[in-house]
């Protein structure tokens, strides 16, 4: 029988199924992470390997030491992963891989490697979008979150605010014109000289700063909705250039606390403006966040404060799952199955996949 055929007819079996456990794999960055997870919401197991270390020397992730570092941890983080979870593959129901977006090299090493794995042992396999992977690390931390509900997702690429109005279906309410938000953090981080990967750097060096000592623009954007981080990512650079041309040491901590609070009040405010201007249209009382940024302890703080002011339901995935990891891919990769959602083996990377 042919892979695809095999691969439908599973998929099918597998929504009669009780329990369903898949094993995903998540490369699309700087990450190499494997999971298995049980009906979408169970975490079996979760191994996380990072590349930090070997990135850190260049001031950011370099792709190609991606993709090699990726082809090297890649079975061993699944290995890992099966022996975390105390299974062999032949226990394991279906496998699932991130194929977009992220760096083409790192997507690659991730993609081929399951597609084999999946060829070999004869289980239908998920291609899964990593944005709808960070939505789905909510389904992890609150088993009992369901669509609708209003989402900001704030990575390393993505400043949006979607509305999840029921599995792998979203609206776009609004999103970034320019920077997104982690990205703004990481620029910040550099122009204080602090290393890779600055958003959290920034964020841990702002607990001990004044929020208030620098006042910085509120971004100006088209859309209601929308974000942009680049006009006060710049007015943060003159703010430093200006204290380093006199002279004067950085205060670095004030700093960082002043530039994160201007990004988090943004986020949160244009969050809070769809609340309350659409109210029927949105996630009915619920708000959650996603992705690298939504770790920020002063987002969480925020997000805190205007739920409820607000009386909206407020969920975070828990800190280790707001980053990449493969726990979230194989979440998302259940409510996809359970539709009949499988790959072929002709599925590539897709650098630039949309969430919509
Ligand atoms: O979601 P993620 O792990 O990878 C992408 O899909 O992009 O997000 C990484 C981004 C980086 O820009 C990183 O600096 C930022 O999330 N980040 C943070 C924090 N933790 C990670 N930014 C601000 N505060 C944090 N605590
Ligand atoms: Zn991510």
């Amino acid at each position: 029988m042919k892979f695809e055929e095999m691969s439908r007819l599973k998929a099918e079996e597998l929504r009669k199924q009780e329990t369903v456990r898949i094993l995903s794999l998540e490369t699309s960055c700087d990450e190499t992470a494997a999971a298995v997870i049980e009906n979408g919401r169970r975490i079996v197991s979760n191994v996380v390997f990072s590349q930090i270390d070997l990135h850190e020397l260049y001031g950011g992730v370099v792709p190609e030491i991606a993709s090699r570092a990726h082809m090297e941890a890649c079975d061993r983080v699944i290995d890992e992963a099966l022996k975390g979870a105390g299974m062999k593959l032949g226990e394991i129901d279906a496998l699932a891989v991130t194929k977009g977006p992220g760096l083409v090299g790192a997507l690659l090493t991730g993609v081929n490697c399951m597609k084999g794995l999946a060829f070999a042992a004869g289980k239908p396999l998920v291609g899964v979008n990593h944005i709808e992977g960070h939505v789905s690390a909510n389904y992890l931390t609150h088993p009992e979150l369901e669509p609708p509900f209003l989402c900001l997702v704030v990575s390393g690429g993505h400043s949006h605010l979607v509305e999840v109005a029921d599995y792998g279906v979203y609206r776009l309410i609004g999103q970034t014109a320019d920077d997104a938000a982690g990205e703004a953090f990481d620029k910040a981080a550099r122009v204080l000289g602090l290393p890779y990967p600055g958003g959290p750097r920034i964020d841990a060096l702002a607990e001990e700063g004044n929020p208030d000592a620098f006042a910085l623009p509120k971004p100006k954007t088209a859309g209601r909705y929308d974000y942009s981080f680049s006009g006060l990512k710049t007015a943060f650079i003159n703010t430093v250039h200006g204290i380093e041309q006199r002279g004067e040491p950085l205060p670095k901590a004030d700093l960082a606390a002043s530039f994160r609070k201007a990004v988090c009040s943004e986020l949160m405010d244009k969050a809070e403006r769809v609340i309350l201007e659409q109210a029927a249209g949105d996630g009915k009382g619920a708000f959650a966040m996603a992705g690298g940024v939504s770790a920020n302890r002063e987002l969480r703080r925020t997000a805190q404060a205007m739920c409820s002011r607000r009386k909206v339901k407020l969920y975070m995935p828990e800190i280790p799952l707001c980053t990449d990891n493969g726990a979230m891919i194989g979440s998302a990769a259940y409510y996809r199955l359970m539709r009949g959602e499988v790959a072929d083996l002709r599925m590539n990377a897709e650098p630039a996949l949309r969430l919509l």
